[in-house]
């Protein structure tokens, strides 16, 4: 799993991120993942709210409240990584309330930066166009990053640990909530919905296959909890540990530095 000695961009035999078919290295796999966001950046709210029948506005939520002892200090900084269209950085900012933590949000697919601008319209709210693998901010600058249904797109996940724990002040937090498989009845329903109906009418509605093909293979691909807090540890995090939220559906990951 180390691959601490890896040459940036070259991906080792150990490495784990994202693949978009046919993509078949890291430099490849990146740009087609920010070139799908793009793509559907016009419909990816609608598809959102649709596909989780609305329980994602829960999750974003509850991982917010989870921090809220971070983003009410008016003296913290936050970072809400790979932030798509705001939802996740809005539901840090309703917990932060006035006077709460300074909060940024990032992302590489232009587009869906330009939905989050006008969503957030009259808001103070700072949006930066950035990779994750390489992000434009000092060491240590952020006292919370969080980052939801956005880590797992990420074409090195070791490396994308690495650089969150660089940005992020001695005793920051990170939280990473992203889709599980849930386990047992639940979990093979589960799948059934979310390999066959969800890629039938994701695609119905964004008017292209690819995006809701690659979502479930990309949670299949991703670690499994056990996995990804030993990665965590291994990139230098401590206090790791996972939360699942609806029976397993999605979870969140968190840690300090
Ligand atoms: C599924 S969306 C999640 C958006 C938002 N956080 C949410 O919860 O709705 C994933 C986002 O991750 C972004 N992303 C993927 N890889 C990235 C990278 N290397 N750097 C920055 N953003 C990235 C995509 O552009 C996309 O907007």
């Amino acid at each position: 799993m180390d691959d601490a000695k890896q040459v940036p961009g070259e991906p080792s035999a150990n490495t784990l991120g994202a693949r978009v078919e046919p993509a078949q290295d890291q430099a490849a796999a990146a740009s087609a993942v920010r070139q799908m966001f793009s793509n559907i950046a016009p419909r990816y709210d609608l598809l959102n709210h649709v596909l989780s029948l609305s329980v994602d506005r829960y999750w974003w939520w509850r991982t917010a409240r989870r921090f809220r002892h971070i983003v009410r200090r008016a003296d913290a900084a936050v970072l809400d990584l790979c932030c798509g269209t705001g939802d996740m950085t809005f539901a840090l900012y309703r917990q932060a309330g006035p006077g709460g933590a300074a909060i940024v949000g990032a992302d590489f697919a232009h587009p869906m930066l330009c939905r989050a601008t006008q969503k957030s319209a009259g808001l103070p709210l700072q949006w930066v166009e950035a990779d994750a693998l390489q992000m434009p901010f000092a060491d240590a600058r952020f006292n919370l990053v969080t980052s939801a249904f956005g880590f797992r797109n990420l074409a090195n996940y070791d490396m994308g640990l690495r650089e969150i724990y660089r940005v992020l002040a001695d005793d920051g937090e990170v939280a990473i909530l992203d889709f599980g498989e849930p386990k047992g009845m639940l979990g093979k329903l589960y799948r059934f919905y979310f390999r066959r109906i969800l890629p039938a009418i994701g695609s119905m509605i964004s008017g292209t296959r690819g995006p809701y093909a690659y979502l479930p293979a990309s949670v299949a691909r991703f670690p499994q909890p056990q996995e990804m807090l030993a990665r965590m540890k291994a990139a230098g995090y401590r206090e790791v540990n996972y939360t699942p939220y609806t029976f397993g559906v999605a979870g969140v990951y968190w840690g300090k530095k």
